[in-house]
């Protein structure tokens, strides 16, 4: 049985594999280079420092099959309230509904660190993603055509987003 679980350091190097396929073979992430297990640590570590969760979907064997993480949306104070998220299904594994469970998952932790809104940065094509994001209650924002390029092409942004505690008041 899969289950949804906080990843460890043991988890890094499947954590890496996932990352670096979607560097490769998808428009996901925006860059070109893959990362090595010290980045990933780097990434674990800060994640730790700043008490973000990073989860893991894992099955009976405690094999990796995806993961999701967020931090903070831009490096203001005002933005403190406001998270962006990513997750990433391992390649073989996508389209059995492990990336809905790590939502519900994540979204719940992002409650219980008491932010007030999630951001879903997508790229415009990938209607997976955007599909997925719909059924879990985000709302779409907008879109920013030819903001980034991959693969020698030009990327349209979509953004969305989920409003974690709608009508609560601003705190400290
Ligand atoms: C987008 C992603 C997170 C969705 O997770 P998932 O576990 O595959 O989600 P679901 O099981 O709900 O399936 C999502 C859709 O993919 C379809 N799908 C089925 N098999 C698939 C496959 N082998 N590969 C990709 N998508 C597949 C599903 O049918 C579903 O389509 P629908 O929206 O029409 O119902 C996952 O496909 C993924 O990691 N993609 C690459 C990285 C990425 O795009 N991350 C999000 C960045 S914003």
């Amino acid at each position: 049985m899969n289950h949804i679980r906080d990843a460890v350091h043991a988890d890094l190097p499947a954590i890496r594999d996932i990352y670096n396929d979607a560097v490769l073979n998808t428009l996901a992430i925006w860059n070109e280079q893959t990362v090595d297990l010290g980045n990933r640590q780097a990434w674990f570590a800060a994640r730790q420092g700043q008490g973000y969760p990073i989860l893991v979907a894992v099955n009976e064997a405690g094999d990796v099959l995806g993961y999701a993480s967020f931090g903070d949306w831009r490096p203001f104070e005002g933005f403190r309230h406001t998270v962006e998220h990513s997750v990433y299904i391992r390649s073989d594994q996508r389209g059995q509904g492990l990336g809905p469970l790590l939502m519900q998952a994540l979204i719940e932790r992002a409650r219980g660190c008491g932010k007030h809104v999630m951001v879903a940065a997508i790229e415009s094509g990938n209607t997976a993603s955007i599909r997925l994001h719909e059924r879990l209650g985000f709302t779409l924002n907008g879109q920013m055509p030819q903001v980034g390029v991959k693969f020698g092409k030009w990327l349209d942004l979509t953004f969305m987003q989920l409003m974690l505690a709608p009508g609560a008041e601003p705190r400290d």
